[in-house]
């Protein structure tokens, strides 16, 4: 006897929730791969209530969009408050989340049953970077461009761009 079709929910719709000050190319590493599988993938900044970051939410939104440009299924947005309901509001019944070194793995499964119990519809989804990305985070990037390392081959050019623009020092108005 064949088993009967299942029922088709429609395309399937991926958040990837994270700070991305800036957005890495580990990030976008992962964001590649969850393109490939998942119809759309909104790669997400969560703003946090009381952290400003060192770009703001707006300049985090720009430079993710423009890290993604060449993926047809994704784009950024963001978001105040718990990431589950950022997924409901967005029709998302996927988060991903990307598992460094073992590290990660303690404050992820934390994450990932809060986000069950919260939303039991929703499941996360992790993918494991590339080795050679498992060190790289943000902060690392921002320590290595602020004190004039060579951190280019970690982001796209636009977010090097950015991260030179933001480290230029002011030019200081001094009275005569
Ligand atoms: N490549 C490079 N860096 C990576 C990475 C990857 N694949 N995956 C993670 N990182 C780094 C980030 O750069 C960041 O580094 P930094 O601390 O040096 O800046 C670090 O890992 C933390 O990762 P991030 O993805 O930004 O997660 P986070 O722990 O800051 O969580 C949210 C951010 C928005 C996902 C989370 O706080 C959230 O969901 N907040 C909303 C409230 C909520 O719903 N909480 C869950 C239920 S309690």
């Amino acid at each position: 006897m064949s088993k009967p079709a299942p029922a088709r929910s429609g395309p399937t719709t991926a958040v990837y929730p994270g700070s991305f000050d800036p957005i890495t190319r580990g990030h976008l590493e992962i964001a590649e791969r969850a393109s490939r599988l998942f119809d759309r993938v909104i790669v997400a900044v969560g703003r946090h209530p009381t952290k400003a970051g060192f770009f703001s939410v707006a300049q985090r939104c720009e430079l993710i969009e423009e890290s993604l440009a060449h993926l047809a299924n994704a784009e950024a947005g963001s978001f105040d408050g718990l990431v589950v309901e950022y997924c409901r509001r967005r029709n998302a019944k996927i988060i991903v989340r990307g598992l460094r070194a073992v590290g990660d793995f303690e404050p992820e499964f934390q994450m990932g049953l809060a986000n069950r119990d919260l939303a039991p519809e929703i499941e996360t989804v992790f993918l494991i970077p590339r080795p050679e990305q498992q060190f790289v985070s943000s902060s690392l990037i921002r320590e290595i461009a602020g004190h004039g390392g060579q951190f280019e081959r970690y982001v796209t050019p636009s977010v090097a761009d950015a991260l030179h623009e933001r480290l230029k020092p002011k030019t200081r108005q001094t009275d005569a």
